[in-house]
């Protein structure tokens, strides 16, 4: 069985007083929790912070992003991924939309990030998913397809035992808008197919969160999905009381 994964995504949002007040509540919430694993993502310059205030806790955490290159060099304003070993990270997100869109990262670069994670023995959450203008054109599987191969063909198949996926339709991302656990359902179906295509023990045990406008009022209808395996949040990880019902909404 497939445990539960709640990661949070905090974005471009925190501050040290704030950061502290939102993670003493999370971890206090989530206390009791059984059978969910918590994460979150905080900002490069509160890895530290992050790391402090969770060290002797049951939450983990991770970064946003991190450099595709692996040596140490000329890339200004760059983090590599064996920097954020130094925190203790766990996760690290690659090829979330907002970096495909507004930062014009292809899917061999996202796929070049997966590796660099992967090379220092962190897990990469691989985020996949189509814009509103691509599932009214009926392209969404060929866009799920493009992108999540471009990792498999750098890396091979069993590179995904080591990862987790996470299916965020672009027109759900920050809008309110969630897709319907069915719609959901469907594409988590088809990403484990794809995988199961290559090795059915790889896709059995593929961790696939959903991610879009999961708010505590619709968390419950999309983690009982059978192939949705829990959640990565956006906006709804700024709100502790939120966060911590998302989490328990993963309790199976
Ligand atoms: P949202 O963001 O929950 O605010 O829609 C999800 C994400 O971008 O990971």
């Amino acid at each position: 069985m497939r445990l539960k994964l709640v990661v949070g995504n905090w974005k471009m949002h925190g501050g040290i007083e704030q950061n502290q007040c939102l993670l003493d509540l999370v971890v206090e919430g989530t206390r009791a929790l059984k059978g969910v694993s918590c994460v979150v993502c905080t900002p490069y310059p509160y890895l530290s912070q992050t790391q402090s205030l969770l060290g002797n806790t049951h939450i983990l955490w991770g970064a946003q992003n991190v450099s595709q290159y692996d040596k140490e060099g000329a890339y200004t304003g760059e983090v590599s991924a064996k920097m954020l070993i130094d925190f203790l990270c766990h996760y690290v997100i690659v090829g979330h939309s907002e970096r495909r869109i507004m930062y014009g990262e292809d899917s061999l670069t996202v796929a070049l990030k997966f590796r660099a994670v992967q090379r220092v023995g962190l897990i990469p959450i691989l985020c996949v998913g189509e814009t509103l203008e691509q599932r009214e054109a009926g392209i969404t599987e060929q866009i799920l397809a493009e992108q999540l191969d471009a990792v498999i063909e750098l890396m091979g198949v069993d590179a995904l035992a080591k990862s987790v996926l996470a299916y965020e339709p672009v027109w759900a991302i920050g809008t309110g808008k969630t897709a319907t656990p069915q719609q959901a359902q469907g594409a988590h179906i088809f990403i484990r197919n794809r995988v199961l295509a290559h090795n059915d023990k790889i896709a059995a045990e593929l961790k696939i969160l959903y991610g879009g406008s999961v708010k505590a009022n619709n968390a419950t209808e999309l983690f009982t999905m059978p192939d949705i395996d829990g959640g990565l949040i956006g906006g709804s990880s700024l709100i502790a009381n939120e966060f911590i019902a998302i989490c328990h909404a993963a309790q199976n």
